[in-house]
């Protein structure tokens, strides 16, 4: 049906739309958790780097004033040696479904990845003569696929490539058309970064299994967003980023997660003293912690956890199944607004239509995006740019209105309309 109505009635029913999406909002109190940043009149980039809380200056003074300043070295003793593991477990149970004992906060995600396929790899040539291949996906994150020719060069073995749609991401027919008994490990994103598409976790875990392979998630675009369950799913390994959707700042270390079962058995490469069965023994042999402790190396980030903390507080709070809600109707509400104000510039959506297997993140394509980017930071709205043509769309529930949302389309659409070719 074509749509008849002028260009300004058509802004004001979404402007009215948003209003009334925001007045019925149940997370809506959640936005003024969020410091403000003044010039900024939409932040669409929480997928990249979540906004600070209000209250982080202040929990950062403290710290280094009374933790570290005035506790010194017995903090150590005190919190911080169990600290990677206390937040490890409070991950898990609030965003993964994760019991305790099986979540790490550590390095970052590029290291916890070479440090879990190495770990897999190692673990199939010494169980077994013939996995041989690691499947990856060519449309991986670039960190991902580039561990993943690096630690199958150093174990000699096969990378085997998974060439999915761009837009509706792996579909476990491509997973089932690439594993077999050669399978060693499988290693998938559960939100595309660039389509943000949603993977079929539990399917898709369960089908590798079935050729007896193990699995790998990163859980970057996922984790503090998208609810899921690694423990009933069956999955052996994840990592995930804190930047994101879990706002502990640029550089905040990661998280992983190593199945009960697997610890004490597989082992990591990486073999620091903190990852020692006892770190203080200083003795002339390395023996490995038997617990999730093992994937640990040397000295962790304890400033780098702090952000984070008030973040998984605020999740808690507002419960994972409401971020997520929230998440597919901003999503929905995304697309409505593309359809209506820059479909029709020749703008491509470059994300699925189905917000079911979307995750939070919406992205459009067109040619003159890049230059469109650069003008729309220097306004003070932010989405991100992506390679070749993309602009994502970010949308952080908690951290994010629906008129943020539109404010956001809206300047895409005055841009390109102004942009000088
Ligand atoms: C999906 C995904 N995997 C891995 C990474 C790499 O994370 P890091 O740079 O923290 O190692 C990123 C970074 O944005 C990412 O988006």
């Amino acid at each position: 049906m074509t749509d008849t109505r002028d260009a300004a009635t058509i802004e004001h029913s979404l402007l009215d739309l948003a209003d009334a999406l925001d007045a019925a909002d149940p997370l809506h109190a959640h936005l003024d958790a969020f410091a403000d940043a003044p010039g900024v009149s939409a932040y669409l980039d929480g997928n990249s780097l979540g906004r600070p809380l209000k209250d982080t200056p202040e929990k950062l003074a403290a710290f280094v004033r009374d933790d570290w300043g005035t506790r010194l070295i017995r903090s150590w003793d005190e919190q911080w040696m169990v600290l990677p593991m206390e937040l490890g477990d409070r991950i898990g149970r609030v965003t993964l479904g994760a019991a305790e004992g099986q979540t790490v906060v550590a390095d970052s995600t590029s290291v916890l990845i070479y440090k879990l396929m190495r770990a897999a790899l190692r673990h199939a040539q010494e169980t077994s003569g013939t996995r041989t291949e690691l499947v990856i996906e060519s449309g991986n994150f670039p960190t991902d696929r580039f561990m993943a020719e690096g630690v199958a060069a150093e174990t000699g073995m096969t990378v085997r490539w998974i060439e999915p749609d761009p837009v509706l991401g792996v579909q476990i027919s491509d997973v089932v058309a690439a594993i077999s008994e050669r399978t060693a490990l499988v290693s998938l994103s559960h939100v595309d970064y660039r389509s943000g598409a949603l993977a079929d976790m539990p399917g898709i875990t369960t089908a590798a299994h079935e050729v007896g392979a193990l699995m790998m998630w990163d859980l970057c675009h996922s984790a503090g967003v998208v609810p899921m369950q690694l423990d009933a799913w069956g999955v052996d390994m994840a990592v995930g980023c804190t930047y994101k959707y879990l706002n502990g700042g640029p550089g905040s270390p990661a998280f992983a997660y190593l199945r009960r079962e697997h610890q004490g058995v597989l082992r990591q490469p990486i073999q620091g003293w903190w990852s020692a069965a006892d770190i203080f023994a200083m003795g002339p042999q390395y023996a490995p912690a038997g617990d999730i402790r093992q994937l640990l190396s040397g000295t962790p980030p304890i400033t780098s956890m702090l952000a984070m903390q008030g973040m998984l507080d605020l999740i808690e709070q507002a419960s994972i199944e409401a971020i997520r809600e929230k998440s597919l109707s901003l999503t929905d509400f995304a697309v409505r607004a593309y359809d209506e104000m820059l479909a029709p510039l020749g703008v491509r959506l470059l994300s699925t239509r189905d917000a079911a297997l979307r995750g939070s993140h919406v992205t459009i394509g067109h040619p003159d995006f890049r230059a469109v980017t650069q003008r729309l930071w220097s306004d003070g709205i932010i989405p991100d740019f992506r390679y070749p043509d993309g602009i994502r769309l970010g949308l952080s529930p908690l951290s994010t209105s629906y008129a943020e949302t539109l404010t956001g389309v809206l300047a895409v659409r005055d841009a390109l309309e102004s942009h000088d070719r």
